[in-house]
Parts: structure tokens; C-alpha cells; sequence
């Protein structure tokens, strides 16, 4: 369940040799990888551009970037926003500038591209202390020791191993009395979780605007960092940040000044997205919340035991016992379904286990063949159950 080739895809069935499985390891939240009116919309601006700009962003950037960041700033309700093909590149590059030689304030379970973001911070002389996950008071107590004044704060939206986002409002009232920047990846809360409305489809709320605007939060003292390589299936990430920010990222991020850019067709992908978003975005949220709920609701029946508490689709199945990882992921491949396998060291020994995300384009047949082969687990003892 690792390093696998991939021969054929037939909507989130994947074969693997000889073997079928269901997938539920994509992080294509909205089903835009399949959608036919997005993938129809592709050619057009392959005629109109060719594949790749091949530009540096310094050097030139076609107007489908302006296009985006203008669509994107309006959509997050953010001041100005810039694009660069990864979340990576921005971390690494974004992180130091954010930090210079101040002090950085990291969430000890943030991904490890926030980590290697602050470890080139350091390298370039900032210091680095990690606060505990979901711990807005630890993170407190820290900054209230703290004497040195250029403070930045370094955190997950929706976390990627939980499916939990954390309390943002908590945690911006912090940074903002401390005088720190909050700066947060919401690589996964994008697209799926959005402002609340009297009118939302779903707990997910609406326009997929991600989870500053989920929680009601202000852009003020506060950065926000995301992606379109997972909802919006393209390969293209973005900072929301204060006008005076993407003009100084314009002159001092090295990817915008030598990284190359994001092809054509995720530039397309992205537009095209932005619309469907508009028209059909939540309708799609409010499927995912009801596949999501499906196999939540079965957990709870079966007792079996997962961190996620959020309704969101991200959900880890810990093991009663980490040793039989291998054995467990042999059982799901063999049963015809693709998750990620979360083994030690990668995760502690007491998380030990298999991840699925669910997207709007599985099927619930695909979710009630999981449900299945977690029944067979359960009653094989191979799960924790439920902590309550
Ligand atoms: C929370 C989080 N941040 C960043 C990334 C990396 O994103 P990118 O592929 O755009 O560099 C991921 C990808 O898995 C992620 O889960």
C-alpha cells in the first residue's frame, strides 16, 4: 500500500496489477480530478497558452494568474492574495522572511513542510519553540515569556492526520495580544470548509473559503496559507495575506523569482474550479458530508475508536496494536481498498494505523465496502475502541 503504480483509474477505483480497489487515499475532496466540465474546459486554454509559461513569476506571468489571485482574494474575503505552484515552496520560502531572525512559535503536531519551513527560519537565524497541539494556553504561556518582539506563530488549519481543525478563534486571540502573526496552513480545510450561512447544505458551511472564514476569524495579525492540490485537484497553492506582504514575497520569495510556474492546465483547472465551485461547490460539500457521515456514524455503531471529532473528511482508524500494520493493510488490499497506512515512526506507536479520506465522487457502495471490512477488523480485535 506503498510506491504503488497505478495502471488505470475508473472514476475512484484504481487498479493496482490485477486488483481493483476502492480509493480512499486521494485528497480530491470535490471531484474536480473527474469532473467532466472542468477536464472539458482544459483544451481551450492549452490552445490559448500552450502547456507551460515557462516564466519565472518575476519574468512574466501570463493574466490567468491576475485572474486567480483576483477570483481567490475575492473568495476568501482576504486583502490581496499570491499564487506559486506548491504549499512547499511557500513555506520554505515564506516562513523565513515571516521570521527573519525573530522567534517562531510551531505547533508540535503542524506538517512536516511547516517543520522544514522553520527549520530553514532557523538556519537563517530565527529560534524555534513548538506548543503543544490544540493547546492555545501552552502557546500562551509561551509567547507571555517570550521577550523577543518579532514573533510568528506557525500552525495547521484542519489538521491531516486528525481531520480536526483547531479552535482558530482561541488561538488568533492569543497571537493578537502577544503582537504575533498567526500563520496557518489550511491545506486541507480549503475547498471544504467555508462561512457559515442560515442557507448551508451542511456543518461544512458554504463557498469552501476555508476555515478563517469558517470560524467567523478576521484576516487581522493573521496569514493564511492553501492549497488547490487537494479540493480543487490542481497543482497550484496560495498565501492570503496584507498588500504590503506580496509585495515584499514579489521581491524576496525565491520561488516567485526562479522557481518555474504551474502548467497551463492547472491554471485552467483552477479558473474552471473557481466556477464550478460557485454553481455546484456546495452541493458537492454537502455529498461529502453525507459519505463522511455514513462511515462516522458506522465507527460509532461498531465502537470503534477515531480522533475525528469534526465531521470532516480526513478519518484515522488507530490499531489496538501497532505490530500488525502490515497485516491489517494486506487484509484492506486484499478486500479491494486503497488507504494510507500510517505506521511507526512516521506517526507514535499508540497512532498507529490506516487513514481514509472520503471525496463527493466515491460511492456509497465504496463506503459500505470499508464499512465492511472495518466490521471484520473490529470483531478480529485489530481496532481500539471508542474512548468515551
Ligand atoms: C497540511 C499540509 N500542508 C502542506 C502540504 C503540501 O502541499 P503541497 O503539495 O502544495 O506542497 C500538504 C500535503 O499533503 C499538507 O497536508
Amino acid at each position: 500500500m506503498m510506491d504503488a503504480v497505478i495502471d488505470e483509474i475508473d472514476g475512484r477505483m484504481i487498479r493496482i496489477g490485477d486488483q481493483w480497489l476502492a480509493d480512499f487515499a486521494s485528497c480530491n475532496y470535490l471531484g474536480f480530478d473527474l469532473d467532466r466540465e472542468i477536464i472539458d474546459a482544459v483544451p481551450a486554454y492549452l490552445d490559448a497558452w500552450g502547456t507551460h509559461p515557462s516564466w519565472s513569476r518575476l519574468l512574466g506571468s501570463p493574466v490567468l494568474y491576475e485572474q486567480i489571485e483576483a477570483r481567490l482574494t475575492a473568495l476568501l474575503g482576504a486583502e490581496d492574495s499570491l499564487v506559486l505552484p506548491t504549499i512547499t515552496h511557500i513555506h520554505m520560502s515564506v516562513i523565513p522572511l515571516l521570521a527573519a531572525s525573530g522567534t517562531i512559535f510551531l505547533d508540535q503536531r503542524a506538517h512536516k513542510t511547516v517543520y522544514d519551513g522553520c527549520q530553514v527560519a532557523r538556519s537563517r537565524g530565527a529560534a524555534v519553540r513548538r506548543f503543544r497541539f490544540e493547546d492555545p494556553e501552552h502557546l500562551d504561556e509561551l509567547l507571555s515569556a517570550e521577550s523577543d518582539p518579532t514573533r510568528l506563530v506557525c500552525m495547521d488549519g484542519v489538521n491531516s492526520m486528525t481531520g480536526n481543525g483547531p479552535d482558530l478563534v482561541a488561538f488568533a486571540e492569543v497571537a493578537r495580544r502577544h503582537g504575533a502573526l498567526l500563520y496557518v496552513d489550511d491545506a486541507h480545510g480549503f475547498g471544504v470548509l467555508g462561512e457559515r450561512s442560515p442557507s448551508e447544505l451542511c456543518p461544512y458551511g458554504t463557498r469552501g473559503n476555508s476555515i478563517v472564514q469558517h470560524a467567523g476569524e478576521t484576516y487581522d495579525g493573521m496569514v493564511l496559507v492553501g492549497g488547490f492540490s487537494k479540493a480543487y485537484s490542481s497543482l497550484l497553492a496560495f498565501i492570503a495575506c496584507p498588500a504590503e506582504v506580496k509585495q515584499l514575497l514579489k521581491v524576496a520569495a525565491p520561488p516567485y523569482l526562479y522557481s518555474g510556474p504551474s502548467p497551463v492546465a492547472s491554471l485552467a483547472t483552477v479558473l474552471v474550479g473557481l466556477d464550478v465551485n460557485e454553481r455546484r461547490g456546495d452541493a458537492l460539500r454537502a455529498t461529502l458530508h453525507a459519505l463522511t457521515a455514513r462511515l462516522l456514524s458506522a465507527l460509532v455503531r461498531l465502537d470503534v475508536e477515531t480522533p475525528n471529532r469534526s465531521g470532516l473528511p480526513i478519518v484515522e482508524i488507530p490499531l489496538r496494536d501497532h505490530r500488525r500494520i502490515d497485516a491489517v493493510g494486506r487484509m484492506l488490499f486484499e478486500r479491494g481498498l486503497y488507504v494510507t497506512l500510517a505506521a511507526y515512526p512516521l506517526v507514535p506507536k499508540d497512532e498507529v494505523g490506516f487513514r481514509v479520506q472520503l471525496t463527493a465522487i466515491n460511492t456509497v457502495a465504496e463506503v459500505d465496502s470499508l464499512i465492511v471490512a472495518i466490521e471484520e477488523l473490529a470483531a478480529a480485535g485489530e481496532l481500539k475502541q471508542r474512548e468515551l
